[in-house]
This record gives C-alpha cells, structure tokens and sequence, in this order.
C-alpha cells in the first residue's frame, strides 16, 4: 500500500561513474511511480560544485516525492554548502500519504573526513521527532548516508557512526520502522526490535566488491508484511527481506 524507492552513492563526477545506469534506475523508478524516493547520500564523488550541478540534474528527473541526504562524498570541498544550495536542506523531513509516512533525514557526514557522526543536537531534533506523535499508526522512516550496524562483507570496520550506540538507542526507543542508509556500495537487511535496517547498493559506480553489480532498493509496505526488494542493474531481482508489518496500518 505503500511503495518506496531507496537510491544511493550515484557518485556523480568519479571516474567510474555510469550515467546509463542512474539514468536507468531513474527511469525504473519513475516506472514504479512510488510514493516517496529516498537517496542516502555520496550523490557526489568529491562535492564539488560542478558535480552538484551536475547530480541535480539527475535528480530532477525524479517524478515522486524525494528526501536527499548527504554522504562522505558529499562533505568534501564544501561541499555541504552545495547540497544546500542545488539539491536540498541537509536535515530535512517530508510526509506523504496525508501525514501517514514521515521521513527523517540526518546528515551524518563530516567536512573532509569518511566516518560518520550524528552528534547530540541532531540527536535530540530526532527524539523530538519520533517521540512527538499521538498518532501510533505513523510510519517512521530515518535517512542518513553511513550505516548504523556493520554490514557484511565489507571488511574491517572503519566507519560505523561513531555515535552509533546513542542513536541506536533513540531509534529504537522511538519505535521507528526503517532506516535507510548506504556509504559501504552493499544491499543488506538487519532487523533489530520492531526496526529494520537496509543498506543499499550504488546506484551508478563502479566501485563494487568481487562480482556485485549496481543496484537500488524498493521497500513495499503491505498492511501485515513489507518486502524489501533489491532492484540490479541487469534487470533481475532478489528479495532481500520480507517481514510481518506487526504494529502499523497504513491507511
Ligand atoms: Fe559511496
Ligand atoms: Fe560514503
């Protein structure tokens, strides 16, 4: 009943960027005509201005609602102030389906540096934000670029949240649905609690482990279960989690 589009790391401006790729997910997407898009950052691959334009481009071509955040990439060379000034507000929120969807974004990136940080103001914006609700029948749904819990496959771990036990904590206690993140190129599901956890692919590098393939997520939310989707470059798809939807209707 409700049906998400999740895009990450288009890497606009890298060597190995392929814009037949991001064209096509965008076409795919549209395609889907999904009630919401979220993309989790490293929409860049240096934040420079040029490649802003460049990715706006890009994102413009999206049809449905859309929330952006921004990834590592994304914060060099000043690159937050280009996220703000050609694509959107770097903490932004959006609801969709009469208020029935709400998706939070946090910038968990830092000028110049790869690991992630949320930090206590955006922290208690979040709190404020999950918590403020009467209405138990919200869906609750976080954006940020870098993951919360290690991903497999992806080696040593360098660049969990270095706050991540704190914002673990908030989400959990906030009862939120999903979160959406990306920054380590690996599509992968973690359920913890009543929380799910997804990392997607990139959408439009080639920086990809061993055999991987370019790829983005959809997340379809059904009144008792949601299915999450891995959506690949070549065409096929793989359901990469399917889980009973215990504690919210969407109307
Ligand atoms: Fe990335
Ligand atoms: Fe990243």
């Amino acid at each position: 009943m409700v049906f998400i589009v999740h895009l990450s790391d288009m890497h606009v401006g890298a060597i190995n960027f392929r814009e037949d790729l991001l064209s096509d997910a965008i076409n795919r997407s549209n395609e889907l005509n999904p009630d919401l898009v979220i993309v989790t950052g490293d929409i860049t691959d240096n934040g420079y201005y040029h490649e802003f334009v460049d990715a706006a481009e890009y994102l413009d071509l999206i049809e449905s609602p859309m929330l952006a955040v921004p990834g590592n990439h994304d914060s060099r060379h000043m690159g937050t102030e280009s996220f703000e000034e050609l694509i959107r507000k770097r903490c932004s929120t959006l609801s969709v389906r009469n208020e029935q969807i709400k998706a939070i974004g946090l910038d968990s990136s830092e000028p110049d540096l790869d690991y992630g940080k949320v930090g206590r103001s955006q922290q208690k914006r979040l709190e404020k934000l999950l918590n403020k609700t009467e209405n138990s029948d919200l869906y609750k749904i976080i954006a940020l670029h870098h993951h919360l819990i290690p991903v497999p496959k992806t080696g040593r771990e360098r660049n969990v949240l270095t706050d991540a036990g704190d914002i673990l904590m908030s989400i959990i206690d906030g009862n939120a649905d999903l979160v959406l993140s990306g920054h380590k190129h690996v599509p992968h599901v973690w359920k913890l609690e009543n929380t799910a956890f997804v990392t997607a692919g990139t959408v439009s590098s080639m920086k990809l482990r061993g055999k991987d393939i370019c790829s983005f997520n959809t997340i379809d939310i059904q009144e008792e279960s949601v299915e999450i989707t891995l959506k690949q470059s070549d065409g096929n798809s793989k359901i990469l989690a399917r889980y009973e939807n215990k504690c919210k209707v969407i109307l």
